[in-house]
């Protein structure tokens, strides 16, 4: 089988590349014919690597961890040196016991007690633009708001420790993969010494202390400090660059489609069934691995014991199978599960937090911001990896004044 080849002359069916320009490039066209016509595309990269694409396929193997294990990491041609990232990389049961010490702080009940200073960041973020009537939304607003809220509800540090971590965490993710191992050792290294710092202090019933106290390895015996560090880290990096990328995209889609904007602006109760349909269209984890345990048959291939499977949420986000008008971005439209936070027991703990988050940016741009557009001539980029990002979002709009900052 061959693909269609957009634009590039590469075959993404057959020579499949997540780093690759071509699939940087032609990412929309790329992934709607993986899912229709490719139900195992194949990578050649390094030890080389296969990809699912239909939604029944990612979830079968997101699910079946026993066979599709993620023990032995979320990418494949791993980065030399990078440490283990618990608990994406772990398998049950050990995996079980941190997400049962971790839910409770990101449920729906826990991240709605977050709402007003999310609400408050963003407000922040906005006065400090609002009167030069342009800004550019990723650098001014979306790739710190995330940051900012994890530091303050979660961990409880100052915000000005962000912008170095925001850096290592994008050399981690997206920089030369020889420098990725080094942007999360900056990484871990900050969190080290925070926790280290915590242990010192009394006890403050947050997420963080649930993180000292750990859990128990497979073996009874306490989890290794190391461990503890980078589940801190793990949820930091899983939750920036995802949660700027659906900001980036749902404001790009307010800002091209005046119609919808007006339909938001007038109806919150439209609101929760927009976000899931933004984080579809705008799936920021393109897609994440498992190693395979024992020979298995999924969507007519054989995978063999030690092969790399990539799930790919992007392309399920967009399965003709179960999405009229899949391209389209349909507000009212229903989704049963939002394949973009993934299935099984890896789906993204930070969901909720993130649809607050969403939630929350649009209300204050429709309220704040209401004729904003894209600044004429404005070329919007993208950098693909594990993960999707918007480069630049340059907005224009009606100059306005600063409501009070709120720290
Ligand atoms: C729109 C925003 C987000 C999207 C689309 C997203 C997507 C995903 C996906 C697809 C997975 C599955 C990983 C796998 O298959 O191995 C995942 C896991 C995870 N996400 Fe998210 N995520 C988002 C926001 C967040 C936020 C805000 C946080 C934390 C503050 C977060 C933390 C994590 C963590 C720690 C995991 C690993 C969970 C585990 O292994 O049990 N994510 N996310």
């Amino acid at each position: 089988m061959s693909a269609t080849q957009p634009h590039s002359a590469r075959d993404h069916f057959n020579d499949f590349d997540l780093d690759s320009p071509e699939l940087n490039d032609d990412f929309v066209e790329v992934m709607d014919d993986l899912v229709r016509r490719c139900p195992v595309a194949k990578s050649n990269v390094g030890h080389g690597y296969y990809v699912v694409n239909r939604q029944e396929d990612v979830r079968t193997v997101g699910q079946n961890w026993e066979t599709f294990s993620s023990a032995e990491g979320f990418q494949p041609n791993r980065p030399e040196g990078m440490p283990f990232m618990y608990p994406e990389e772990s398998d049950p049961p050990y995996h079980n016991r941190w997400r049962s010490a971790l839910n409770g702080y990101f449920s729906p009940r826990a991240v709605r007690s977050y709402e007003s200073s999310v609400r408050e960041h963003a407000n922040h973020l906005i006065d400090a633009f609002i009167e030069r009537g342009e800004c550019d939304f990723v650098a001014d607003f979306a790739a710190t708001l995330p940051g900012r809220v994890f530091f303050s509800s979660y961990m409880g540090v100052p915000i000005e420790d962000l912008p170095p971590l925001i850096k290592a965490i994008d050399e981690a993710l997206f920089g030369p993969i020889e420098g990725r191992a080094q942007g999360w050792g900056t990484a871990l290294g900050y969190i080290n010494a925070y926790l280290e710092r915590r242990l010192k202090e009394e006890p403050r019933g947050d997420f963080v202390d649930a993180v000292l106290k750990g859990v128990e390895l497979d073996s009874g015996a306490p989890c290794p400090w190391e461990h503890k560090v980078s589940v801190v880290t793990d949820l930091l990096a899983g939750g920036l660059g995802t949660t700027t990328y659906l900001l980036a995209g749902l404001t790009y889609h307010l800002a091209t489609h005046p119609q919808d904007r007006a339909r938001l602006a007038a109806n919150p109760a439209l609101h929760d069934k927009a976000i899931e349909e933004f984080v579809r269209v705008y799936a920021p984890v393109v897609a994440l691995a498992r190693t395979v345990r024992q020979d298995v048959e999924v969507a007519g291939h054989t995978f063999k014991k030690g092969d790399w499977v990539m799930l790919n949420y992007a392309a399920a986000c967009r399965d003709p199978r179960l999405y009229d008008n899949p391209k389209d971005v349909d507000i009212d439209r229903d989704l049963p599960v939002n394949a973009a936070f993934g299935f099984g027991p890896h789906r993204c703990i930070g969901s909720h937090l993130a649809r607050l988050e969403g939630k929350v940016v649009m209300r204050e741009l429709l309220r704040r911001l209401p004729d904003f557009a894209l600044k004429p001539g404005a070329e919007i980029t993208y950098t693909t990896g594990l993960t999707r990002s918007m480069n630049t979002l340059p907005l224009v709009f009606a100059p306005g004044r600063p409501e009070s900052a709120v720290r």
